[in-house]
């Protein structure tokens, strides 16, 4: 544990450039792992997370190597030919790598052990095992339904056609990914739009998938025994990264900060929309297309923010923005109440109670509910800061870690928190980047 205190450093200027999206890199590893044939990879995010999809695909038989210019060069071993892991996966803090995984060796003869560490083993993975159980793979799991676990892949898989019930494009991914290997069409019925990275991905790596729409709900078809050609990714920016320093930029007084090369595809930019609404000044400037994503760099000036009731509806968008957002709701002027987040609960960490006693113990304003938190805000006062020899706990979750450097810069004694190791999961270079930005 590396304790650390983030205090207040002066407006956030200049220009940065985050690091790749979490969510593409993890899909452009597995992809090209499947794939007959070399893909290159650029601009993959080098964090732990997806460093252990990098080892477990590894271990199914993928030949991955990183070339001095950090180009990612991956050969495949195609759809249906994974190998069996000698030993049990180690899925670190990543759930993503977790539930995706384990939807691509559902649907193949070989038997593989999931590991994680405290807060990935006490996370829900029965909402993955319910569709691939009916797929017809087999699972030893803790439990509760949670890491370690066991999982008996089946081949032939019975393709199934699986109404999501609940938004999560981990669901999702994992049974579109079962599906690669399984005869014939499965389909996923996705009752609220979440992140299609997979879809788009999957397609531009040559499988058959069509989605529609039916009823107002949108149904993805993935055909079967599915043959994937090599390509060529280019990973746009992380959207859930420069979240933390569009806040940041947006709350401190006199910041003026560009954010390079954001990826903006419309599932994930959810947080951009609410910030605007609550006043913020945000400029789209160069859109364009980056690895069949939209992207964009971010002007970000110091606005005063004004609280808001932040619509339900939107947050599939902006799932893991929510910390982030909290913090901005405390600087804001007038209350923001946020509502139908549950799932917030079973992220790295219970993000709602971890937001509100974090907050709480930075002088924020904060009440919590099953669902949701509602904020007092200062409107724009400096929160006091941690009280000295009390930590903010991170509990395992860099998205905790961040938010409350953010909040640190816009204190009056600073914030410390008890460990900046999780920030590793997913952005390496934000405490660098941090300092460069309050620096220029
Ligand atoms: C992710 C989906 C989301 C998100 C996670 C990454 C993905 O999880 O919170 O950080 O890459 O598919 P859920 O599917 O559980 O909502």
């Amino acid at each position: 544990m590396t304790s650390h205190t983030f205090a207040a450093a002066g407006p956030l200027r200049g220009t940065i450039r985050v690091p790749g999206d979490k969510s593409i890199s993890h899909r452009s590893l597995m992809f090209a792992g499947l794939a007959v044939g070399r893909s290159r990879i650029t601009g993959l995010l080098e964090g732990e997370d997806v460093l252990a999809t990098a080892a477990a695909m590894r271990a199914f038989g993928a030949q991955i190597a990183r070339e001095g210019d950090g180009t990612w060069v991956v050969d495949g071993v195609g759809v249906g030919s994974l190998l069996e892991p000698a030993q049990a996966l180690d899925m670190g803090n990543s759930g993503t790598s977790t539930r995706l995984l384990m939807g691509l060796v559902a649907s193949h003869a070989i038997t593989a052990t999931f590991t994680g560490d405290a807060s990935l083993s006490g996370r829900p993975m029965k909402r993955v095992i319910d569709p691939l159980s009916l797929m017809g793979a087999s699972f030893e799991a803790s439990a509760g339904g949670t890491l370690p676990l066991m999982l008996r892949g089946a081949s032939p898989a019975v393709p199934i056609t699986y109404r999501l019930p609940v938004a999560s494009a981990q669901v999702k991914s994992a049974v579109l990914l079962a599906g690669l290997n399984t005869p014939g069409i499965t389909r996923v019925i996705e009752p609220v739009a979440t992140r299609d990275h997979t879809e788009r991905m999957l397609t531009g790596f040559g499988a058959k998938l069509e989605v529609g729409e039916e009823g107002g709900e949108t149904v993805i078809a993935i055909h079967g025994e599915a043959d994937l050609k090599p390509m060529d990714v280019v990973v746009p920016g992380d959207p859930s990264s420069a979240a933390f320093f569009m806040v940041a930029a947006s709350i401190v007084p006199g910041s003026d900060l560009t954010i390079l090369n954001v990826g903006l595809n419309p599932t994930r930019a959810g947080l951009l929309q609410v910030l605007r609404q609550m006043g913020a000044d945000i400029a789209e400037v160069n859109p364009r297309e980056v690895g069949g994503e939209p992207v964009a760099d971010l002007r970000v000036r110091h606005a005063p923010l004004t609280g808001i009731d932040v619509d339900p509806a939107i947050a599939p968008a902006m799932i893991d923005e929510f910390p982030v957002l909290f913090v901005a709701a405390a600087l804001a002027q007038g209350t923001t109440r946020t509502t139908g987040l549950e799932e917030l609960r079973v992220k790295e960490s219970d993000r709602l109670a971890a937001m509100a006693a974090a907050l709480t113990l930075a002088g924020a304003r904060v009440e919590e509910h099953d669902d949701g938190l509602t904020i007092h805000g200062t409107g724009g006062e400096p929160l006091s800061g941690t009280p000295a020899g009390a930590d903010v706990a991170t509990r395992l979750d860099h998205r905790i870690a961040m938010s409350m450097a953010v909040a640190g810069l816009v204190s009056r004694s600073g914030v410390s928190i008890d460990d900046t190791s999780p920030i590793n999961t997913s952005f390496p270079t934000f405490m660098g980047l941090m300092a460069e930005a309050s620096a220029a």
